[in-house]
């Protein structure tokens, strides 16, 4: 038998799908030598920035090129141009779809959508979009079983650091009684900018610039995003049943310099921390601003670095520290979840 080449389509061309085509543009060979890895990215759908269909593959180079130079793939030089995305969902042609358009917390919308159309229709999915995920998990889930595919979503939390595959699939068997952490980049950028001096507009402005921020920032700065991250942790990770609304949630917002400036001068500093707590088989959860001390393992992790302490019973305390958003940093967690797709069909 030949080797499979996997077909892609692609939902949602912003600051994710960006980024993960420019990884595939930079290694497509390493994809092959290395993993055996082979595919063709044939459809990406996007209202705003363009859609495109060509059964023979996108040229990702080229797509890379107009978004530089356009802003927008809408001259790309081949291919059907009326593609949508419940038409790349549902397509005979495409085995993965990846699902990256803007997180909706309250609806899940339109990536809930998305994803179970793309299931239903016996698709594997890869998402980095939180909303789907923290509303609809169970059901998801069991869509994705019952059709024998797999929905993968390592993006949904510290963008492409592990997260939930070192939890699920690195420390399998363990027990995890406790989840602690910094899982909000747009925020943390802002604390560390603001104790050098910077006002929390520009800051703000400056994570919007690179590409952190999420579409309405106020989903960062208010703790929603965090909340939401919490919610993936509790349920996937701890085996919870909670929704955003059991989450104790505070932001940012009310966070001042002076603030930020006096917990430094007292040995501490403010850092967004969101808990997820399992206590007598009830999981709950929190994400609040707090004063830790500079000597606590979080107080160094600055920018837009996240970090997750899982307290578990075989291997105790297990830390992992790294990127928590970006472009490139969560189109990596894109790739991951599509090379894990391929290792677990070979
Ligand atoms: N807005 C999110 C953050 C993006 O700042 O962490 C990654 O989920």
């Amino acid at each position: 038998m030949g080797e499979k080449v996997w077909r892609i389509g692609l939902i949602g061309f912003g600051n994710v799908g960006q980024g993960f085509v420019r990884i595939l543009a930079s290694k497509k060979e390493v994809l092959y030598d290395r993993y055996k890895f082979r595919y063709k990215l044939v459809a990406i759908a996007d209202p705003v920035k363009g859609s495109v269909y060509d059964p023979e593959g996108l040229d990702e180079k080229k797509l890379i090129e107009l978004i530089e130079k356009e802003g927008n793939i809408k001259s790309y030089p081949r291919g059907k141009k009326d593609i949508d995305s419940l038409t790349v969902c549902r397509s005979g042609d495409i085995d993965i779809v990846v699902e990256v358009t803007p997180t909706n917390v309250e609806t899940g919308e339109p990536g809930l959508t998305h994803i179970r159309e793309a299931l239903k229709h016996g698709k594997h999915v890869v998402t980095s979009n939180k909303g789907p995920i923290a509303l609809a998990y169970p059901e998801l889930k069991r869509l994705a079983d019952e059709k024998g595919v797999m929905l993968r979503f390592e993006g949904t939390v510290l963008s492409g650091t592990p997260s939930l595959n070192l939890s699920l699939e690195a420390m399998a068997g363990v027990d995890i009684n406790k989840i602690e952490g910094i899982v909000n980049g747009t925020t943390n950028f802002i604390l560390t900018k603001m104790e050098e001096g910077m006002s929390y507009e520009e800051a703000l402005k400056e994570a919007q610039r690179l590409g952190y921020a999420e579409a309405d920032p106020t989903a960062d700065v208010e703790g929603w995003d965090a909340a939401v991250k919490a919610v993936i942790l509790a349920n996937v990770v701890m085996g919870g049943e909670i929704t955003i609304k059991d989450v104790e949630r505070e932001g940012i917002t009310k966070i001042t310099l002076e603030d930020v400036k006096d917990a430094l001068k007292n040995g501490q500093r403010i850092k967004l921390i969101a808990r997820v707590i399992k206590e007598d088989n009830k999981v709950r959860a929190s994400v609040k601003p707090e004063r830790i001390s500079l000597s606590h393992p979080l107080a160094n992790v600055m920018g837009a670095t996240n970090a997750l302490t899982f307290y578990t019973d075989h291997l105790g305390p297990v830390t992992i520290i790294g990127p928590g958003a970006g472009r490139v940093e969560t189109g990596q967690a894109i790739l991951t979840d599509i090379l894990a797709i391929h290792r677990y069909s070979s």
